[in-house]
């Protein structure tokens, strides 16, 4: 049985130099995007009208873009303007005062638009897509009690450092908790930890957070360096290193990190509780210290 789609919204996006209605906006079927996944994306928060990390986040784009052999097609500057104005554009349109709201935005870069052939043609003009919506930050309970995931082999491709829009794998990973009944996949290479569907995974051990190594397998999440940054601050040792399968299962803590997660505490690993003692199947003392520190850094 279908279901009819929900409506898409009339706010503004940014697409090829022009402010269009969301729903309105349209591109050519004979994108490289829309036809091999031949782009790359950034997903970055915007908190009270004011983006966070948003240098981070065009770093990375810069990076993404580079490893594409695409031209970035704005400085920093004009995607923060862009951006910027489409937070506001969407904090109008429901009403309540732009320091209230909490945004997502998204962007998207594609090669370019050229008749289907595979090489990386060059001298396209590359299709830049840029739209803002509400932010759906994790429920009170959900903080509260943590939440579930599954495990499962890592089938993506070798290239999961790049935040490219050919996220098919993503998709697949993604389902496999949705299925379950849970809220992220853990994914494993071999013995090894590498990251969650569309997050990244740390775990904690006797008061020290580790997280994988940023190389080619994983993410290098905004949320890498932050989290890095803020076990400084708090005092928590961290380190990046191989982490096996069996150290997952025998954290103290498991934690989630990305743009609308933050940092989010994982309870329940393949239904068994995670962590040990009184604090066994609750989010831990560590996960509360760095949920804590996040929330000073977005005030900042
Ligand atoms: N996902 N790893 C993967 C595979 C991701 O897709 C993401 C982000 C992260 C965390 O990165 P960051 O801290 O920069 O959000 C790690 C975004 C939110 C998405 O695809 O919607």
């Amino acid at each position: 049985m279908t279901m009819p789609a929900p409506p898409l919204p009339d706010t503004p996006c940014y697409l090829n130099g022009e402010y269009t209605p969301l729903k309105d906006a349209k591109i050519s079927v004979l994108d490289r995007g829309f036809i091999f996944g031949d782009g790359v994306y950034e997903v970055a928060p915007a908190y009270g009208g004011r983006l966070f990390r948003f240098e981070q986040h065009m770093a990375r784009l810069a990076r993404s873009l580079a490893e594409l052999r695409i031209p970035n097609p704005m400085t920093a500057a004009e995607w923060q303007a862009v951006a910027l104005k489409l937070v506001a554009a969407h904090a109008q349109s429901t009403g309540a005062p732009a320091e209230q709201g909490n945004q997502l935005v998204y962007i998207q870069v594609s090669r370019g638009v050229a008749m289907r052939d595979h090489p990386m043609l060059p001298g396209l003009t590359p299709t830049v897509f840029v739209m803002a919506n509400a932010m759906k930050l994790p429920s009170a309970q959900q903080r509260e009690a943590g939440v579930a995931c599954v495990t499962a082999g890592d089938f993506r491709w070798e290239k999961a450092h790049i935040k490219s829009t050919s996220l098919l794998g993503a998709v697949f990973a993604r389902q496999i908790s949705v299925d379950a009944g849970a809220v992220e996949t853990i994914m494993f290479r071999g013995d090894h930890l590498s990251e969650a569907s569309s997050s990244n995974v740390w775990v904690i051990k006797d008061g020290k957070v580790f997280g994988p190594p940023k190389d080619n397998l994983v993410l290098e999440g905004i949320r890498f360096g932050l989290i890095e940054d803020m076990c400084r601050a708090a005092g928590i040792p961290f380190e990046l290193r191989r982490i096996t399968h069996a150290e997952v299962l025998a954290a103290d803590e498991i934690l989630l990190s990305s743009a609308t997660k933050e940092v989010l505490p994982v309870t329940l690993l393949d239904g068994q509780p995670v962590g040990h003692g009184l604090e066994k199947g609750k989010p831990g003392p560590i996960y509360a210290r760095l949920y804590a520190e996040y929330q000073r850094a977005k005030q900042a």
